[in-house]
C-alpha cells in the first residue's frame, strides 16, 4: 500500500484510528506539512486487545482502508508490536517520527534515527469520548417513554 517514496522526506506516525475523527484528521494533515510522504503504522487488532483488553469497534482492514484513504496519507502499514518501532522506521525509511503530545518525551530514543516530534492533541475529542457520547445519545434517542 506505500506509493513511491524515493528520495522524500518520510513522516512517519502511528496510532489505532478507531471510530475515525476529528483529531485524528488534524494530527494526519499536521504531521503530512512536515514532510514529502506520510506513512502510517495503524495498531493492529491483537495489539489493542493486549494493551486494552478490548477489541476496536472497527477491524485493522477497515481502520487502514479508512486513513490510506485520507488525502494527505502516502501509505499505512499494520502495527502488530510496541516493540518494533524501531524497525517500522528503518525499514520505511522514515524521516520524522511524530506522535500526539500525549507521548511527549517517550519516543525520545529514536532520535539517533529520526527526528522525533509530538504533536499538540485537538481537545475534547478522542474514540473513547466518542463511544462514551454514542452510548448516551443513544439511551435518550431510543427511549420514548422517558425522553
Ligand atoms: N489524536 C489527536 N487528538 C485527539 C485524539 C487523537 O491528535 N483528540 C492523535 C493521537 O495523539 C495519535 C493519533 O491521533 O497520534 C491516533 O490516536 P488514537 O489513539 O487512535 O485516538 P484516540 O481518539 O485518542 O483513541 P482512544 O480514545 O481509544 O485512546
Amino acid at each position: 500500500m506505500v506509493k513511491n517514496n524515493k528520495s522524500k522526506k518520510i513522516v512517519i506516525t502511528f496510532g489505532t484510528f478507531d471510530l475515525f475523527h476529528i483529531g485524528h484528521l488534524r494530527i494526519l494533515e499536521r504531521a503530512a506539512a512536515l514532510g514529502d510522504v506520510l506513512l502510517v503504522g495503524v495498531s493492529s487488532d491483537e495489539l489493542n486487545f493486549n494493551k486494552k483488553k478490548t477489541y476496536p469497534t472497527y477491524c485493522q482492514q477497515d481502520r487502514m482502508e479508512i486513513v490510506n484513504a485520507i488525502k494527505c496519507v502516502g501509505g499505512v502499514f499494520l502495527e502488530e508490536s510496541l516493540e518494533k518501532k524501531r524497525e517500522y522506521l528503518l525499514h520505511h525509511k522514515g524521516a520524522i517520527l511524530v506522535m500526539g503530545d500525549d507521548w511527549e518525551g517517550k519516543f525520545d530514543e529514536f532520535s539517533d534515527i529520526v527526528e522525533v516530534v509530538y504533536l499538540q492533541r485537538t481537545e475534547l475529542i478522542s474514540t473513547t469520548e466518542a463511544k462514551n457520547r454514542i452510548i448516551d445519545q443513544a439511551g435518550k434517542v431510543y427511549d420514548p417513554v422517558f425522553p
